[in-house]
């Protein structure tokens, strides 16, 4: 059986043109419950897992998102490739509000780190995480993203803030100095608990606003972000469809291996059937 894909987004993400919609499921995790509940079907012959970021209804702030049983939820369905869909806002002239970026580098400024990691509680690991976004997934991304002529960006640096307020002008302005290209509150836990799982992911990381450091521009709103979020899901939407039939049946990356050598307690992590 091939292995299944994950998608991981905003709620208007379920009706994907094509998707067989099969079952809901609601999954109980060692570390708390997911978001919400998974939604399963088929979409060009492949199993996809749907999984709204922040909960059905938009509920849970950045940080209180539960990312480890996210993660986990989605690899006990043998996920082993992920899409992530998330809102940023730009640190770049170029990088226009309804541009996509497909982010390879990540930078924390987070404050809270007790969702970054699988690890702990008598499990010792420390992944390598230097390239931290499948290489493989990010390529389907860009050829799917340019098949559909949307405006993308192969590769940029996303720095993790905690939220949920936006960034002051000072900071955003610090941000742009050391040269990082986007900013979001949520993707990079992700990253981090995927390389863990040894799941192969990629970002579509879809621009909203300029942040703040624009002076000719107004600052970000909650509004903004989900105005051209919500003009974006087709996009979204038409891309993901394009990179499906692109996406192997087997994991094979370096990513799928991620966790040889890793380990340093002999303990087995995922349940053997
Ligand atoms: N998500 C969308 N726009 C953002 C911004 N300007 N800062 C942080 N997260 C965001």
């Amino acid at each position: 059986m091939a292995a299944a894909i994950g998608i991981i987004g905003g709620s208007g993400l379920y009706e994907i043109e094509g998707f067989e919609k099969a079952e809901e499921r609601v999954i109980e995790t060692p570390f708390g419950a997911p978001s919400d509940a998974l939604v399963g079907g088929t979409l060009a012959g492949r199993q996809v897992w749907f999984l709204p970021r922040h909960g059905r209804g938009h509920r849970l702030l950045p940080t209180e998102i539960n990312h480890r049983a996210n993660l986990w939820a989605l690899r006990s369905l043998d996920v082993r490739f992920l899409i992530c869909v998330t809102a940023v806002g730009s640190l770049k002239e170029e990088y226009h509000p309804r541009d996509i970026v497909l982010p390879d580098q990540y930078f924390d400024r987070t404050s809270r780190r007790e969702q970054h990691t699988f690890f702990g509680n008598g499990i010792v690991a420390h992944v390598a995480f230097a390239d931290p976004v499948s290489q493989g997934m990010r390529k389907i991304l860009h050829s799917a993203a340019e098949g559909e002529g949307a405006r993308v960006h192969f590769g940029g640096t996303y720095v993790n803030m905690d939220g949920p307020a936006f960034s002051t002008r000072a900071e955003s302005e610090t941000n742009r100095k050391l040269g990082f290209d986007v900013i979001g509150m949520t993707n990079l836990p992700e990253a981090k608990l995927a390389r863990e799982s040894e799941i192969a992911l990629a970002t579509l990381a879809m621009i909203t606003d300029y942040d703040c450091w624009k002076v000719e521009e107004e600052p970000v709103t909650a509004e903004a972000v989900i105005a051209h979020l919500h003009a974006n899901v087709s996009a979204a939407k038409r891309i993901i469809s394009r990179a499906i039939p692109l996406i192997p049946q087997n994991p094979e990356w370096p990513e799928h291996r991620s966790l040889d050598g890793a380990i340093m307690t002999p303990q087995p992590l995922w349940p053997v059937e």
